[in-house]
């Protein structure tokens, strides 16, 4: 008798939470319609943000990057990257032209939870001291000749207004961060003053973000590459553009110098499909309001929003029996590598979506349950997924509107990091199946959207070379 019960009990849970389901999956469609007009409504945010400070979602940050690295780069730089979960240490020994990157070398501490809510000092005295440590121990194929100063190369990923290439001041944090006393300060003045504290000695010779830090590694291999995105933690993009396509720089426009814009587009908002769970997942937010496109896309949201979707599944279809599971209702208690593992699951049985499901419901769950499990993960991942790369063709297509059949008639090169990126094959498959549809096969057969591996930290460590005061 009571397994009949059960039964029945499960089949309601089933078509409850599969009328939710359906609801979602309409929410969140991107068939092409949906997919132009965001790519269209990030081109003209683009060029809004570049009209004027303030003229758009995306504030379209100047990196003070005009200089690339041209491979001929040569001597021992340090990088430091502070941008999510992690703060990592790096150090390269260039070689010049033919040797390249001679050795590399890096380190990674993750950052302690409290320190993501403490004072700006606490922050940056943690990561002085890891770096201090750290540049103690050079040997091997590391050299600094006599008496030079350390070079850093800083990678920053959070929105900062550059100043120069080596200063920029804090605009706000994004991505859980909520450290006081930052925001509205000079980072590497912050920075600085903490290696004082420590006693260490080294120079910051450029201030750049994580894309950007991106592309410029990138490009050090190849030359095609002209726009970088990341996709971890948080998410942005920055690209190759014409000091003269800048009006709010003030320059002629027949300046047809280069410089590398970081867009921040995780702030772009336009015409994006949400579903409640998203609007609920920000108005509970540190920073509600702020970075939609980053909350839609980007890793540290994704696990979120689909634990939302389960946890409506739980109180309203009882999806995981008559209880509501303690650790569902828990903020950031399913996570994207979660959704991503749940995905990966290509068992007969889904075994490993039960176990996963085990784990944070304390419930057998049954194959029916299972597979709506799936696709809820599968909707949050593809939404993302075709999103970012409708974002990805909206800066293609303002760069070709500029450059009239440079960008799309030759190959260009997107280079792409982040963990999300790196770790989700079927998101990364969303993406490009999203570019595919929007550019047509005879476009996208000549953009090529590549992995660049760790590209950020080697890439800071390049242009601290660049802007080095030692001319090599
Ligand atoms: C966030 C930051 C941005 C960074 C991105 C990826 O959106 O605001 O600066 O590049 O995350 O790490």
């Amino acid at each position: 008798r009571p397994r009949v019960v059960m039964t029945v009990r499960s089949s309601n849970a089933v078509s409850g939470a599969a009328s939710i389901l359906t609801k979602l999956q309409r929410d969140c469609a991107t068939p092409l319609p949906v997919l132009r007009h965001v790519a269209d409504a990030m081109t003209a945010d683009m060029r809004a943000g570049l009209q004027a400070d303030g003229g758009s979602d995306l504030k379209m940050i100047l990196s003070y990057v005009d200089a690339l690295p041209t491979g001929n780069e040569k001597g021992l730089f340090y990088a430091l990257d502070l941008g999510g979960t992690n703060f990592r240490v790096l150090r390269v020994q260039l070689g010049g032209k033919d040797e390249r990157v001679i050795a590399t070398e890096f380190e990674q501490v993750s950052i302690p939870q409290d320190l993501m809510f403490g004072t700006s000092e606490e922050l940056f005295d943690f990561i002085a001291s890891g770096l201090a440590k750290f540049a103690l121990k050079e040997a091997g194929k590391f050299h600094l000749p006599k008496g030079r100063t350390r070079e850093l190369g800083f990678t920053f990923s959070f929105p900062v207004k550059q100043t120069s290439i080596d200063s920029g001041i804090l605009i706000k944090w994004t991505k859980g961060f909520a450290v006081s006393g930052t925001a509205g300060k000079d980072v590497v003045a912050c920075l600085n003053e903490a290696m004082i504290r420590q006693g260490l000695n080294m120079r910051v010779s450029a201030l750049v973000n994580d894309a950007v830090g991106t592309l410029a590694g990138a490009q050090y291999w190849d030359d095609d590459v002209m726009v970088a995105v990341i996709l971890g933690t948080g998410t942005n993009a920055c690209y190759v553009e014409c000091v003269g396509a800048i009006p709010k720089l003030n320059s002629p426009p027949s300046t047809s110098a280069k410089t590398i814009v970081s867009t921040e587009w995780g702030a772009f908002s336009n015409g994006l499909p949400l579903s409640e769970f998203d609007r609920e997942m920000d108005s509970e937010s540190i920073n509600p309001g702020e970075q939609i496109f980053e909350k839609t896309i980007s890793g540290m949201y994704l696990g979120e929003i689909a634990r939302r979707v389960l946890l409506r599944m739980a109180k309203d279809a009882r999806l995981f029996g008559d209880s509501v599971p303690e650790k569902l209702q828990m903020p950031f208690s399913l996570r994207t590598p979660d959704i991503c593992a749940i995905q990966q699951d290509s068992s007969k049985e889904f075994e490993h979506v039960g176990s996963i499901l085990y784990d944070v419901a304390g419930e057998n769950s049954n194959l029916s349950v299972r597979k709506i499990v799936i696709d809820v993960c599968d909707t949050i991942a593809k939404r993302g997924g075709r999103l970012a790369g409708a974002g990805i063709v909206g800066i293609l297509q303002k760069m070709e509107e500029d450059s009239k059949g440079v960008v799309f008639g030759k190959r260009t090169v997107v280079a792409m990091d982040g963990g999300l990126y790196e770790h989700y094959p079927q998101y990364r498959k969303y993406l490009q199946d999203a570019v595919t549809e929007l550019l047509g096969p005879d476009i996208s057969k000549n953009i090529v959207i590549e992995h660049s591996k760790d590209g950020s930290g080697i890439g800071a460590a390049l242009l601290a070379a660049t802007n080095s005061m030692y001319p090599h």
